[in-house]
């Protein structure tokens, strides 16, 4: 089972410990894990009889490996679906409200698909994601796009924790489900320091339910304390694999 990419299976439990006498065990099943949480049909999440309390974890992918790994991992075992959708109604949303833009940065930019739509309501857009692949992949879709948009979009490696641009370079950052899986305040520090002053920035995040996702109270405070918050809206949305998940989207004024 995945969620936005991520393996749920026993494999990137916590819990897990490997085989013993050639059976697959764990911290709740000592002698042997039940065949239908192994296979994944059953979401461990949720409690299965004989469990004792002890239930999927996510492994913590900034103990375990690097945040850049974990993307890296996501994108090489083919879990990246988002690469394949088609641009966000947010997108639409925020271009309707917010634009026409001048120069614009989207953090996450994937394959691109929300970096295109952008370019058609701006003069120039910088797309960065922290995954090589995903810059590659987001360049050669580019090659695909009409000789305006070609002009206008540039895509390359970046981290969001440690943006290289200047300060008051931005008059829009859009960021669509990214940033809850990073160091929100070193994040949206540097999303303040590259908006020009009145700029906007338009964030969405998944809010914490069990291991994944970012604490609402921390992401709120966070946001109240850089930005003047015009609207956070609050929703819930259903993802590929059929889990709910709650969402916020912040809509930020650099005052
Ligand atoms: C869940 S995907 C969302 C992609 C796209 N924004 C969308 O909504 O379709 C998260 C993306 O953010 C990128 N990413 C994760 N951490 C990042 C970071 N610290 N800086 C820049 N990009 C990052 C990942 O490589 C991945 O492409």
């Amino acid at each position: 089972m995945a969620v936005w990419g991520v393996d749920l299976s026993c494999i990137g439990c916590s819990h897990y410990k490997g085989l013993k006498k050639g059976l697959a065990v764990c911290d709740a099943y000592k002698d042997k894990i039940p065949y239908s949480i192994l296979s994944g049909d059953w979401d461990h999440r949720k409690s299965f009889s004989g469990d004792h309390g002890i239930q999927f974890e996510l492994i913590d992918s900034k103990s375990a490996f690097s945040e850049k790994d974990f993307w890296i991992n996501v994108y090489r075992n083919n879990k990246a679906h988002w690469t394949k959708k088609e641009p966000s109604l947010l997108t639409k949303k925020a271009i309707t409200k917010l634009g026409p833009f001048s120069d614009v940065l989207e953090i996450g930019s994937a394959a691109g698909i929300d970096t295109f739509e952008l370019a058609k309501s701006s003069k120039k857009v910088t797309g960065i994601d922290i995954v090589p692949e995903a810059v590659k992949l987001a360049k050669k879709n580019l090659e695909k796009q009409s000789p305006a948009i070609k002009d206008k979009v540039t895509f390359e490696q970046g981290d969001v924790e440690k943006l290289r641009f200047k300060e008051n370079t931005f008059d829009f950052v859009y960021s669509l489900s990214v940033l809850h899986s990073t160091n929100i305040k070193k994040s949206l520090s540097e999303v303040k320091r590259v908006l020009k002053s009145k700029g906007d920035a338009v964030i969405y995040v998944i809010l914490k339910s069990g291991k994944e996702g970012i604490d609402e109270k921390l992401f709120v405070n966070t946001i109240n304390d850089l930005f003047s918050v015009s609207n956070i809206e609050k929703s819930e949305v259903e993802d590929d694999g059929g889990d709910i998940h709650k969402i916020s989207i912040a809509w930020l004024k650099n005052e």
